[in-house]
């Protein structure tokens, strides 16, 4: 049995002040949740801020990036060893947006998460097509290509740890949330590629979260479907009532 998870992506928002009003929120209403694995991701900046706020708690934090490099000579990046020190865990990479705005590749994302788990982070990767790919009927291509590019040369024993974060990019921000039937047959497929990379024990171990208008109220629908596994949560998450009542839903 898979132990749910759901993520807070805060993405560009809440600056120091204001993350640690929404962390001390959450933590308000989520200290001691064992049932559910809980993330949140704020921005680099409130990273260690939120770090401390939840420190005695259980719940995690993630990053939203991190270089595939060891610290050095690249402007502008954040390394592992920066994240581990303020005992970071989970680290999202591939973002949707990211990969639209700043043309991450899946050469560039695999090495991300190669590094990441070599350095005993747990990558979340984010799959997911546009729109334009659903309406053509290419869905499944996309994505095995996302799955199978950015997991490449992962040992079948590093499923238990990373996460795979299925985000139909036409569900992010816009409210236009996946139906539950079209969530579970995408996640099914991608579990359907793990077991044909690594065998079906790492398949079946892998944890698969929905991304993209998850809310409060179509939460226990998704995350009732077989191979969903959680939630990957952008809007939602910068509410701590809304958060907790999605948490509380993976129950
Ligand atoms: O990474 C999660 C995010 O892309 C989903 O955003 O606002 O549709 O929940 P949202």
């Amino acid at each position: 049995m898979r132990k749910k998870i759901i993520a807070g992506n805060w993405k560009m928002n809440k600056t120091v002040g204001e993350a640690i009003e929404l962390a001390n929120a959450v933590k308000l209403e989520l200290a001691d949740c064992n049932d559910v694995d809980v993330v949140l991701c704020p921005p680099f900046t409130a990273l260690k801020s939120v770090s401390d706020i939840v420190s005695e708690t259980q719940i995690a934090v993630g990053s939203q990036n991190m270089s595939s490099e060891d610290e050095g000579a690249y402007t502008g990046e954040i390394c592992h060893t920066m994240l581990k020190e303020i005992f970071v865990r989970y680290v999202i990479l591939g973002h949707s947006e990211r990969r639209e705005y700043y043309k991450e590749t899946d050469f560039w994302i695999n090495k991300k998460v190669v590094k990441a788990l070599e350095k005993n982070l747990r990558p979340i990767l984010c799959v997911g097509e546009t729109l334009e790919d659903r309406e053509a009927g290419n869905t499944e291509k996309v994505v095995e290509v996302q799955v199978r590019e950015g997991l490449k040369d992962v040992d079948a024993a590093a499923f238990t740890e990373l996460v795979i974060a299925y985000e139909p990019v036409w569900a992010i921000g816009t409210g236009k949330v996946a139906t539950a039937q079209q969530a579970q047959d995408v996640h099914a497929f991608i579990r359907g590629i793990v077991k044909d990379m690594v065998g079906a024990e790492a398949a079946d171990a892998v944890r698969i979260q929905y991304g993209g208008s998850m809310k409060p109220d179509n939460a226990v629908e998704l995350l009732g479907q077989p191979d969903i596994d959680g939630g990957l949560i952008g809007g939602a998450a910068l509410d701590a009532t809304s958060f907790a009542a999605i948490v509380k839903a993976a129950i």
